[in-house]
């Protein structure tokens, strides 16, 4: 019996065949249970033998039984570390990975550039009051710039008693918030997305400014043209960049100038610094004692200026994008090849 078992034992491939062995040999209706039984029947003298000798083979089947799970157990094991194994050092899939869309790029290298003169960021709501919007601009309700800014009204229910919203048309609002928020003196430069009802090759209903102010004691068109002329050198990085401030008007500043760069379009290839064309990017000038007022800021104490640049404008030209558009349209090929970093 005993040489049976623990040859069955040994022979026993995986840990179901093991526990028939032992339900067959040791198990409440197996051999040697059947054998234990029989001891009842045996006198007293056979059965301090046989006794004895039973159990003792009852615990050698069941230590062989315990050595054998334990050896399967391990050789399983052994089994699935071979198996499943990962070579760490193997290359990985190609994955694809997102790129930084070029207006956010850029909004990060105007701010980077802007900081290093002393400016830093200041934000503002996108669905501003008309009053943050125009009036405090010295933009009062019948101005025609309301008018020629094609501005979006958020629609009022009846008896509405709030002030009138818009999506804000520029981030010039946000200079009466910075105003109100920081007092002079004041240099901040103010990115966001603004909104009008335009829709061609060079104009969205939806696009990006960053507006730009400094308030001091002893402020001039000199220091603006001075600091934008600088702003383009860095951030076009282009040799002989050349800046045109051409007379103009807004109802914010006085006096003000609209700035354009000098370029050429040879062979519908834009090319910067050279040539005979200019290209509008930005509108500053002096910021108007009325507006300065609206911000809680004695123009008698204070003067500043400001300038407004569009985002989309500035990264279309120093990128050779050709159409707006398709900034917004997330047509993912665009975005791979336009896209920056990873
Ligand atoms: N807000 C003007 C625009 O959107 C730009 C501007 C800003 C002009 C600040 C002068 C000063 O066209």
């Amino acid at each position: 019996l005993r040489e049976k078992y623990l040859g069955r034992i040994k022979e026993a491939g995986d840990e179901a065949g093991l526990e028939a062995v032992r339900l067959e040999a040791v198990g409440k209706k197996g051999e040697v249970a059947l054998l234990m039984r029989g001891l009842g029947k045996m006198t007293p003298e056979e059965r301090q033998v046989e006794g004895p000798r039973l159990n003792a083979l009852k615990d050698e089947i069941n230590a062989a039984i315990a050595a054998r799970k334990a050896s399967l157990e391990d050789a399983a094991l052994e089994a699935r570390l071979a198996e499943e194994w990962l070579d760490v050092t193997l290359p990985t899939r190609p994955r694809r990975q997102g790129t930084i869309h070029p207006v956010s790029q850029v909004t990060e290298e105007v701010t980077a550039i802007f900081a290093d003169m002393g400016f830093s960021v200041a934000e503002g709501p996108q669905i501003e009051t008309d009053w943050y919007n125009f009036d405090a601009l010295n933009i009062p309700g019948h101005h025609p710039a309301r008018a020629e800014m094609d501005t979006f009204y958020m629609a009022r229910a009846e008896g509405d008693d709030r002030p009138p919203h818009v999506l804000r048309t520029h981030t010039s609002p946000v200079q009466i918030r910075a105003m109100e928020e920081r007092g002079a003196p004041l240099r901040v430069i103010c990115p966001g997305r603004v909104y009008r009802a335009d829709y061609d090759q060079t104009h969205t209903p939806m696009f990006h400014q960053v507006e730009g102010m400094a308030i001091d004691r002893v402020i001039s068109m000199a220091n603006l043209k001075w600091c934008l002329e600088e702003f383009c050198r860095a951030f076009f990085e282009v040799d002989g960049i050349e800046l045109r401030f051409r007379a103009s008007h807004f109802p914010f500043t006085e006096p003000s100038a609209e700035v354009d760069i000098r370029c050429s379009w040879e062979g519908g290839t834009l090319r910067l610094g050279e040539g005979d064309d200019w290209l509008e990017i930005l509108g500053s000038g002096m910021m108007h004692p009325k507006v300065l007022k609206a911000g809680g800021i004695d123009p008698s104490q204070w003067q500043g200026f400001a300038f407004g640049m569009g985002i989309d404008r500035i990264a279309m030209l120093k990128y050779g994008i050709p159409d707006l558009r398709a900034f917004f349209d997330s047509d993912l090929r665009w975005l791979r090849h336009y896209g920056f970093g990873a």
